[in-house]
Order: C-alpha cells, then sequence, then structure tokens
C-alpha cells in the first residue's frame, strides 16, 4: 500500500467510554465482518476481558475505507490497553500510530484515565481528534464535554465528532476525520528493515505471533530477522494482517502494521518495543524508546489444597506462555506449604492472573499480601538487596535503611467527594503536590507510596466517591522510608504468609486490625489463642482468643467437692498438652480475609 494511502490510529478513551463498541462499529462499517459475526464484541476477546469490560492486551485491525474523496484508505486500528498497569504496552501501541482517536463518554465528562493517555499520545506528536460518545442519552451534555476537553486537556474541540457508537451515530464523520486528519506515515521502502515489535501472544495453531509496526524497509515471508535487543535470529514463516480474521500477505512495507510468525515457542523471546531488522542487511541503530517491564507487586500464591502444587505450576506456565510480564518462583511457607512467588505489573494484573487461575485452571488459591519491591541498604556497605519478600527481609541489625518505591497519582473527583479523598491520600502518607477545579471537578496531584497503593486503595477510592472518582499513576521513584517487617503470631508462632512490611507510623494501627480481624477468623479452641502483631520483639498489638470450656463439672450437681476438682485439674491438663502439642487450626477463609485490608 502506498504510503498516503494509509491511517494508523488508536482509539483513546476511558474504560466504558465506549472504545470497544466504536472499533466493533469501525469494522462493522467498513465491511470486516457481517452483522451475525458482530454479535460478539470483536476488539475484546478473551473471557475476562469481556466480562470485566477491560482491554488487556492489544489488538489490531486492518480496515478498507472508500472516503469520499473517491479514494480507498488502509485504516489500522490498534487496540491499546485501557489500564494503568499496562502503560507500556499503551505507550509501544500509540508510537505505532500517527494518531488517534479521544473517545469521551458525553454524559460523563473527562476523566483522568483519559488524561494520561491523551498525554502520552500528544508526547508522540499525535493527531487527536476528539470524538463525543453516547450522544443518544439522555444525559448527554455535549457542549460541557467539549468545553471541558479544551480546559482541561488544551485540545481544540470545535470540530469534535459528536458520535454514538450504540446508534451508529457519527460512524462516517469518523471515518472522514481519520482520513482527513491523521496525517499518513513516513517510511523508506528501500532502506533496511526498521520494524518495531508491538505486542506478541501465544496461538495454540500459530506458535507465537508477533505484532509489528514496519517503519522502514520490507518485512517479507522467508526472510532471516533479527531482533536487536534480544539478539536473537528468526526465519519468517508468515506475514499477515487481521481483518479482524487473519488474512496472509507477501510482505509488509512501510508504514503497514501487520503480524509475522517466526516459528517462535515463547512470547519471552519476544520483548515488546524491540526492533526488528533483517539480520543479512541490519538497520544501523535500533528504535529510540525500548524498556524492559519489570513486575512491581508481588505476592504468594498457594494452593489451598496441596496435592494442587503441580497443578498450580503447570498453569502458571500456560499463562507465561501468553504472557511474559509476570513472573513466578518456588516459595515455601511454614503455614501455607509449598507454592510461588509471584510478580506482577500492577494489581490488576494480580487479579487478572489470579482470577484465570481460578476460572481457567479450576484451582483454589490462597493469596498472600501484596507487596512491592523494596530497596535495602545492607549495614556496613554490604550493597543493596532487593526484597520481593517481606520473610526475607534481613535482622533490624544488618539493615542501614529502607527505600520504598513512590508514585506520583493523578485523580478526579466530583466536588463533594474531594474531602474524603484528600483524607484517604492524607491517611495513606500521601504529599498534595497540586489541586485545580475544572467545571465542578477536582484535579488533585499526590506523590504516595506504591506500598499504600497496592492493599486497596482503588476500591476504597472508589467506594468513597461512589463509582466517580477516577485514578491514574506512574513510578517516580525510589524513598528512603521508616518501615519495618511486622509480623503476626499465633499461639506465639509467627505465621509467615501474614507477615508484611508496613510503615512504622501505621504499624500499630495495621496490627490492631489484623489482630482484631484474626481473633474474629480463627474458631475457639480448647486452650487460650494469643494473637499478636509484632515488630522484633516488640509486641504491639494483641488480641486473645477465649478457649471453649466444656463445662465438666456441670454434671456433679455442686455436690462432690473433690471429684469436682479432680475433674476441673483433669480438664486443665488436657488444656496443656493441647497447647504443646496441638497447632491452632486457623481457616484457609481466615489468611483469604485476614490479607484483605480495609
Ligand atoms: P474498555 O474495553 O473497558 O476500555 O471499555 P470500552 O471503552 O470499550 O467500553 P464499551 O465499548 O465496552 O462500552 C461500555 C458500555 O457503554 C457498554 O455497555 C456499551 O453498550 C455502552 N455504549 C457504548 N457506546 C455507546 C453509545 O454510543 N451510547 C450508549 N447509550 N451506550 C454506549
Amino acid at each position: 500500500t502506498p504510503l498516503d494511502k494509509i491511517r494508523n490510529f488508536s482509539i483513546i478513551a476511558h474504560i466504558d467510554h465506549g472504545k470497544s463498541t466504536l472499533a466493533d462499529r469501525l469494522i462493522q462499517r467498513t465491511g470486516g465482518l457481517s452483522d451475525r459475526e458482530m454479535s460478539a464484541q470483536v476488539l475484546d476477546n478473551m473471557e475476562i476481558e469481556k466480562e470485566r469490560g477491560i482491554t488487556i492486551k492489544a489488538q489490531t485491525v486492518r480496515l478498507d475505507y472508500k472516503a469520499s474523496d473517491g479514494e480507498t484508505y488502509t485504516l489500522n486500528l490498534m487496540d491499546t490497553p485501557g489500564h494503568v498497569d499496562f502503560a507500556y504496552e499503551v505507550s509501544r501501541s500509540l508510537a505505532a500510530c500517527e494518531g488517534a482517536l479521544l473517545v469521551v463518554d458525553a454524559a460523563q465528562g473527562v476523566e483522568a484515565q483519559t488524561l494520561a493517555n491523551v498525554y502520552q499520545s500528544i508526547e508522540h506528536d499525535h493527531e487527536i481528534v476528539p470524538v463525543i460518545n453516547k450522544i443518544d442519552l439522555p444525559a448527554a451534555e455535549p457542549d460541557k464535554v467539549k468545553a471541558e476537553i479544551e480546559d482541561i486537556i488544551g485540545l481544540p474541540a470545535d470540530d469534535a465528532v459528536l458520535a454514538s457508537a450504540k446508534s451508529g451515530i457519527g460512524i462516517d464523520d469518523i471515518l472522514e476525520s481519520i482520513v482527513k486528519r491523521i496525517p499518513a506515515p513516513k517510511g523508506d521502502a528501500a532502506a533496511p528493515l526498521k520494524a518495531m515489535l508491538v505486542d506478541s501472544w501465544y496461538d495454540p495453531y500459530l506458535g507465537v505471533v508477533i505484532l509489528v509496526r514496519v517503519i522502514d524497509g520490507v518485512l517479507k515471508k522467508g526472510q532471516q530477522i533479527k531482533f536487536m535487543q534480544a539478539g536473537t535470529q528468526h526465519l519468517v514463516d508468515r506475514v499477515g494482517c487481521f481483518r479482524p480474521k487473519i488474512e496472509q500477505l507477501g510482505e509488509l512495507g512501510p508504514g503497514e502494521v501487520g503480524f509475522i510468525t517466526a516459528q517462535i515457542k515463547e512470547v519471552s523471546q519476544t520483548a515488546v518495543g524491540d526492533t526488528i531488522t533483517d539480520a543479512k542487511k541490519p538497520a544501523a541503530e535500533a528504535l529510540p524508546g525500548f524498556k524492559e517491564v519489570q513486575p512491581v507487586v508481588f505476592c504468594g500464591l498457594f494452593p489451598v489444597d496441596a496435592n494442587d502444587f503441580e497443578k498450580l505450576r503447570d498453569s502458571l506456565y500456560k499463562l507465561r506462555l501468553n504472557d511474559a510480564s509476570f513472573s513466578f518462583e518456588m516459595e515455601t511457607s511454614a503455614a501455607l506449604g509449598f507454592g510461588f512467588r509471584c510478580g506482577f505489573l500492577g494489581l490488576l494484573h494480580l487479579e487478572i492472573i489470579q482470577e484465570r487461575l481460578t476460572r481457567e485452571y479450576d484451582l483454589d488459591l490462597i493469596t498472600t499480601a501484596p507487596s512491592v519491591v523494596y530497596h535495602i541498604n545492607l549495614a556496613h556497605n554490604q550493597g543493596v538487596q532487593e526484597l520481593h519478600n517481606p520473610a526475607d527481609m534481613p535482622d533490624a541489625m544488618k539493615i542501614a535503611s529502607v527505600e520504598e518505591p513512590w508514585i506520583e497519582a493523578t485523580i478526579y473527583v466530583p466536588d463533594e467527594h474531594l474531602g474524603s479523598i484528600l483524607k484517604l491520600c492524607q491517611d495513606r502518607r500521601g504529599i498534595q503536590k497540586n489541586l485545580t477545579y475544572v467545571s465542578g471537578r477536582a484535579q488533585i496531584t499526590y506523590e504516595l507510596p506504591l506500598n499504600e497503593v497496592v492493599f486497596d486503595f482503588y476500591d476504597r477510592l472508589k467506594s468513597i466517591s461512589r463509582g466517580y472518582a477516577s485514578f491514574d499513576y506512574h513510578q517516580i521513584g525510589y524513598r528512603e522510608g521508616d518501615l519495618v517487617k511486622m509480623n503476626v503470631l499465633v499461639n506465639n508462632e509467627p505465621v509467615d504468609a501474614l507477615s508484611m512490611i508496613v510503615h512504622r507510623s501505621q504499624a500499630e494501627s495495621r496490627g490492631r486490625h489484623m489482630c482484631e480481624r484474626l481473633k474474629d477468623l480463627i474458631p475457639r479452641h480448647m486452650f487460650k489463642v494469643p494473637i499478636q502483631a509484632a515488630i522484633g520483639g516488640k509486641v504491639i498489638a494483641r488480641e486473645t482468643i477465649a478457649a471453649l470450656r466444656k463445662d465438666v463439672t456441670a454434671k456433679c450437681y455442686g455436690g462432690d467437692a473433690t471429684r469436682k476438682r479432680k475433674l476441673l485439674e483433669k480438664q486443665k491438663e488436657g488444656k496443656k498438652r493441647m497447647r504443646e502439642y496441638g497447632s491452632v487450626q486457623i481457616p484457609q477463609e481466615a489468611f483469604i480475609a485476614a490479607l484483605r485490608m480495609g
């Protein structure tokens, strides 16, 4: 396809503003699929994505559109993930486009997530076409939303397209705007091959499928290619595009988006952002901006039934086939047995993997408290230790200082909930950086320790604001903090799965909270069960579960005093034995419930 007939664009939208519905409409309008095939939303193709209504993996579709100028254009729609956990994937998809549709719900207006993605898009020098969607809704206020786009984002919104993806209004206008306003890609077909690896996934029939955007040169079937970052070589055995059904092509030229396969077994061999070049005639330098993705949140996953360990391992291997961004390694816990320490890009990523293990692989799991990666500066210049698991925290004596990751969060919230959101941020050790008002809503910028966000910040934010607050964040580096390891002891035994790293100022309230919860969750035993939270040797919170008292003297009718005393003594002995030999039974639900902070 000649360069001037190509348009590559993505759709930026806040969750639920109608991105998928619009994408489906565009596919339908350009004839990619019949009405019957459209019955299911096409771009959200994983079951969980569909159920949760969120896009996880980027997909792409090639559309042929005959424009009003009589020419036929090739439009490549790159779908982007809609969540902060997948920010890097968003960034790579955006780098493969020249423009974006900014979809804003006519009744909801601009949200924090939208902002973050728009700014990324602007950074990529994109031409942005605002689309005000859902104008069919009675609550739609397109003029107010236009003003928001101008005031908050700073984009002209005069020629925003008014649309309803649901009822098909404005679809032609959108397609025309793509052709007229989004620039054609540039590139040189004669130069050495340079293509960006935008995404990859495992397909049971095709093996690893790689989504590419060719910058310069030509990518052909039968070509020996080289991944410049990974340093590996492969033979291309298929080249094609999605319409959204697979169509095989002979080659992809500059400006084109499509897929290749090259007999690659695992997605972990294909790093998003890598540059693909010709092995025999390589490009002089790789594309800029490559970044290795690192898990930022870790937790332990243990099978409820110890016999499921092998099954859990196999399932994790299978999931990793398709998602190189999560990691796992074996872990043992005195309380929970054999399991895995797993790393994720964020909490949502964690939840998705956990949910897939439960649902698709039918596993009952216990998840330990999520933890961020701490940097421990060891005493006596012994270097820095990366801590993924609170259980591995060295003795206080061996630690010079502890650093934790911080984020900058942008929160968008209607006025009436502002007070409680500020309090939430303050309670989470937040540092307020900025507060502005735009059309009845506040935009707040806070610096927060990531550790305070991974527990339940997002849930709290949503519940406090009755769903109206939106939230986005990026990491801003490590800072020293007064962080300590808090152990939880049940019947004087530390329960490793419940230990966590907390800020000293919060240790007591967290500890008390945990003890209170466990007290309700652990059933009574024949003996007293103390529950303690401790830092080092110092107990900071304590609860006691009273013993079950079998009323053994009841039968004696108050009569024989000696017999009564004997019975009581016997019972006492029994208690002692139990405490000595018997262990406390902590039900699995107690772990799950206790770890759900809030
Ligand atoms: P993510 O995939 O999570 O980013 O969500 P999305 O932006 O793709 O939203 P989606 O297309 O799934 O739409 C969210 C909801 O809004 C669905 O219930 C749609 O039916 C509805 N919706 C989308 N477009 C319109 C519209 O133009 N009018 C009305 N009334 N509803 C719409």
